[in-house]
């Protein structure tokens, strides 16, 4: 036993692997002072400061398993435990944990972010050394298969482990692995291979360096996998299964009902900055309706049976989680399938309390069926991509919207006001392909009336915020002036803002952004401001780069498959 709490393996000379000496002093003084270490400690992710840091820090990394009930009696064999990420969601959910990690001060730092849980054993060593008496119900293998051509000595280091995960197991056990798709959409347009920091070098065969880390296909994994395995179920999370906001099973996700949600999640490129190749979410539209999104997925999570899958279960067809929220405003929304094979959608919230309220805004759990078709929001961005700059036409779908809110807005004072309830009448919450045309999804209720003028101002915000991070090219973009281009649209919806529209609406959105968000009012009404001057020089501003991050972070983590109220 080492003085950092942790098992080392006499002889063993530690690995290389590491994020760097100064990311890990950052994580071990992170830890050593946190009071709150759960997978789902905000305080932790107050310390994020790079990706390094959001990777081992983000309460992202448990949403992977998240959605996952597991039979909490189980042993849990984790390898390559890396700083205790996983580790520490293990520890929550299952009766034993042994984590193993080749490096030193890694293995420290799982222990560290393990430090009260007692169920948790944390060695330091190639886990493929080790050769334990007992063995598991399960074996997690996050990110780390990959890694076998580095660390394990053997002629066919993948088969090699897949061999040792198999001789580890009960004869029932299960392997939970998560792994990085070779030919996952982002690197087809430009991303960095994750590892290898440098594009192209996965899909052309890593022949450039050889033997060291490399991902698989689907279908080559799969061939691995079922050497050893009798049962294996694929679960794609994205955008990748390192920050998921998203996990689907293979089912629906090849049913072509996943593309819209699948299309709104962006890929991250952790190292480039390269301009893709293609309109990433026009592409996945067209991926969903030919059943080619699983072989191109960003990552697999799989769960493989040396028997059968045992004490495992996926109780839906997907789960998303929104980001970036205020703690109580924080949802985790359930797709499931009944008997009769009709979808219905189920959005709670996080902390398990039936309401949220902050006073003026207010956010409950709902239920309701799912709703066919694409929103307005990705039927304008799929249209925008033409590179057309013709305003009028481009959003002429959405003359169905103005004219259900004008439908809807009352006269008051000579104003034409409409209920608060409307505040997430959005375009991405309304369906004007469905028969008759539906807003669903409304989440939100603001607890005082809002100008028609200033909600549509809202609506036209919001979308083009998302075009711009979907499709930065497309033609009506390349107006300046955020004004000048939510009034064109507007006026080409028949509605006709005045200065006092736009100027509630600031105070609309600012306050909706610090309560829901927890944005600084008076940086966000600057930003907003900026936005509606100047578009261009704004994304070029350094000073406000973090809250402009946040901001779109805030807007772009929208899922408008969160269906409830559907018409
Ligand atoms: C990408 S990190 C993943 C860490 C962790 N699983 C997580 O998801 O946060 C890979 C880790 O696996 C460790 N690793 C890779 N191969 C290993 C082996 N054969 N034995 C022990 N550790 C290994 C590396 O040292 C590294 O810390």
């Amino acid at each position: 036993m080492d003085e950092g709490d942790v098992w080392r393996l006499r002889g063993h000379e530690n690995f290389g692997y590491s994020d760097g000496r100064a990311s890990e002093i950052h994580l071990d003084k992170v830890f050593r002072s946190a009071k709150d270490l759960s997978s789902t400690s905000s305080e932790l992710e107050d310390h994020i400061v790079d990706w390094a840091s959001e990777y081992h820090l983000t309460r992202k990394r448990a949403q992977l398993l998240s959605g996952f009930k597991f039979d909490p009696e189980m042993t849990v064999l984790e390898v390559g435990c890396g700083c205790g990420s996983i580790t520490r969601l293990l520890g929550e959910r299952f009766g034993r944990v042994i984590s193993v990690e080749g490096n030193i001060h890694r293995a420290r730092l799982a222990r560290l972010r393990t430090r009260d849980l007692d169920n948790v054993t944390v060695i330091c060593a190639p886990f493929e050394e080790i050769v334990f008496a007992e063995k598991f119900d399960a074996i997690a293998c996050i990110g780390v298969f990959e890694y076998s051509g580095s660390f394990v000595k053997a002629e066919d280091p993948y088969r090699t482990v897949l061999q040792y995960f198999s001789d580890m197991l009960l004869d029932d056990g299960v392997l939970i692995l998560a792994i990085e798709n070779q030919f996952g959409l982002k690197y087809f347009n430009a991303a960095d291979e994750d590892h290898w920091g440098t594009p192209y070098v996965g899909i052309e065969g890593y022949h450039k360096r050889p033997n060291s880390v490399r991902t698989f296909g689907r279908s080559e994994l799969g061939r691995l996998l079922s050497e050893r395995f009798t049962e294996t179920r694929y679960f794609y999370p994205y955008p990748d299964y390192k920050l998921p906001d998203v996990v689907i099973a293979e089912d629906f996700l090849r049913s072509g009902e996943a593309g819209e949600m699948v299309s709104q999640v962006r890929s991250r490129d952790y190292t480039g900055r390269r301009p893709g190749n293609f309109d990433e979410p026009a592409a996945v539209l067209e991926l969903a309706r030919n059943d080619l999104l699983a072989p191109l997925a960003n990552s697999f999570l799989v769960i493989a049976g040396k028997d059968a899958v045992r004490g495992v279960s996926f109780d839906q067809e997907a789960v998303a989680y929104s980001s970036g929220r205020s703690e109580p405003f924080s949802t985790q929304t359930r797709i499931r399938r009944d008997a009769g094979n009709k979808l219905s959608v189920h959005k709670t919230l996080r902390n398990g309390s039936p309401v949220a309220s902050n006073g003026l805004l207010e956010l409950a759990n709902c239920s309701s069926s799912w709703a066919d078709g694409l929103s307005l929001q990705t039927l304008l961005i799929s249209r925008s991509s033409s590179g057309s700059t013709e305003v009028a036409k481009l959003v002429e779908p959405a003359r169905a919207w103005a004219a259900a809110m004008t439908a809807e807005a009352k006269d008051r004072d000579g104003r034409m006001m409409l209920s608060g309830e409307h505040i997430d009448s959005v375009w991405g919450n309304f369906y004007p392909e469905a028969n008759p045309p539906a807003f669903i999804d409304r989440e939100w209720v603001w607890k005082e009336d809002i100008p028609l003028n200033a909600l549509a101002i809202r609506a036209v915000y919001n979308f083009l915020v998302r075009l711009e991070d979907a499709s930065p090219g497309a033609g009506i973009l390349k107006r300046a002036s955020g004004q000048t281009l939510i009034r064109e649209i507007c006026s080409a919806l028949g509605m006709e803002p005045e200065d006092r529209d736009i100027d509630d609406f600031v105070t609309l959105e600012t306050r909706f952004q610090e309560m829901a968000y927890g944005l600084d009012p008076a940086r966000y009404g600057k930003y907003l401001r900026w936005y509606l001057a100047h578009r261009p020089s704004l994304k070029a501003a350094r000073g406000l780069k973090t809250l402009a991050h946040r901001v779109h972070a805030s807007l772009t983590a929208r899922f408008s498959l969160f269906r409830h109220a559907s018409g």
